[in-house]
């Protein structure tokens, strides 16, 4: 299938893999790239620009084709050396980056002059016009149903994939929710040029994650998710854990307020524990709600063959409805 999408990162299926903490590692971006969409290494959880570059290095190793780095900028104390993983980033022949959080025009300017396409992921239509405006060459349409931190406007993508359709005049993927071929084509169908996959890479073989995240994935419904931190405007949707109810319990006691110390225990440094040790109840970990949708763990090829044949099923089956 040939999208916009797909012409400008070279890739063979419009099925991109957001960046995740602790799962964007070389083996997940590998996969996804091998299997023919845009695997995507995660720079913030390489502790310095230089495991970062070995980072990339690694997944070069394991796949010939193109691979992107997701740059994430969200509120922290201690800013990471942004310039350091960006030289990383260039250095290293990455072709896509995937930026996500706050406003990325302070490090667009290094990335354009490398000559790399650059996705933002935004949570509504003005944060996408602002990322078209300031040069980004797509961006990322994460609905209220995402996994990691849908914003606070609560739009889910069934509204905020046709208006994106509506304003924007660069191409969109369509993320949050994303599982088969339905997704796809509901998303083709709302002016996407593909879609972004978080929660459903992690249920793969391949994810370098311990067995009990991919476990608990596919055990999860759709009513497991829970949104933390919006007292604190800061909303991330994660699964359901003891640590979560800690949380939510906090929330609930403190209102507004509520400070970032009161819940550090539960929502700092939890990923490792989590992705590496597989401890299950130790703090918030995103999650989105396409748990419900996630049944198996397939190989990232078998996920990206079946969502391409599901989808095309589905286009024949419709363009047939018009005899
Ligand atoms: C475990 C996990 C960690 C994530 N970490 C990040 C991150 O560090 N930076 C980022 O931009 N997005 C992160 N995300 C969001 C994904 O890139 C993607 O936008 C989201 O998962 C899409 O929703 P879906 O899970 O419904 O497919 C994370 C998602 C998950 C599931």
């Amino acid at each position: 299938m040939e999208t916009l999408i797909t012409k400008m990162f070279g890739i063979e299926h419009p099925i991109i893999q957001g960046g995740m903490h602790y799962v964007g590692l070389a083996e997940m971006a590998a996969a996804v790239s091998n299997a023919g969409g845009l695997g995507i290494i995660t720079a913030l959880t390489q502790k310095s620009p230089a495991d970062l570059a070995n980072e990339i290095a690694r997944c070069k190793d394991m796949t010939d084709k193109p691979i992107g780095v997701n740059l994430t900028f969200l509120p922290t104390v201690n800013a990471p050396d942004y310039p350091g993983y960006i030289k990383s980033i260039i250095e290293g022949g990455v072709k896509v980056v995937e930026t996500a959080g706050n406003n990325p025009s302070q490090v667009l300017p290094y990335l354009k002059d490398a000559g790399i396409k650059v996705i933002h992921k935004c949570t509504s239509v003005r944060h996408a016009l602002k990322a078209q405006s300031i040069g980004c060459d797509a961006v990322s349409v994460d609905g209220f149903e995402c996994a990691g931190h849908p914003g606070e406007d609560d739009i889910p993508n069934f509204i905020l994939l046709p208006r994106s359709a509506d304003e924007l005049e660069i191409p969109f993927v369509a993320s949050g929710g994303m599982a088969d071929g339905r997704s796809l084509v509901a998303a083709l169908s709302m002016g996407a040029e593909g879609i972004n996959m978080g929660t459903r890479f992690i249920a793969t073989k391949e994810a370098p994650v311990h067995q009990n995240v991919k476990d608990a994935i596919v055990a999860a419904s759709e009513l497991d998710t829970r949104l933390v931190m919006r007292p604190l405007r800061n909303t991330e949707r994660v699964l359901s854990n003891a640590g979560v109810e800690r949380v939510l319990a906090k929330e609930k006691e403190l209102g507004d307020a509520i400070t970032f110390e009161d819940i550090f225990e539960d929502v700092v440094g939890v990923y490792p524990k989590v992705m590496q040790e597989g401890e299950m109840d130790a703090g918030a970990w995103s999650c989105g709600l396409v748990a419900g949708l996630i049944h198996d763990i397939p190989t990232c090829q078998e996920l990206v063959d079946r969502i391409m044949s599901e989808a095309e099923t589905i286009i024949r089956r419709q363009a047939a409805l018009l005899g």
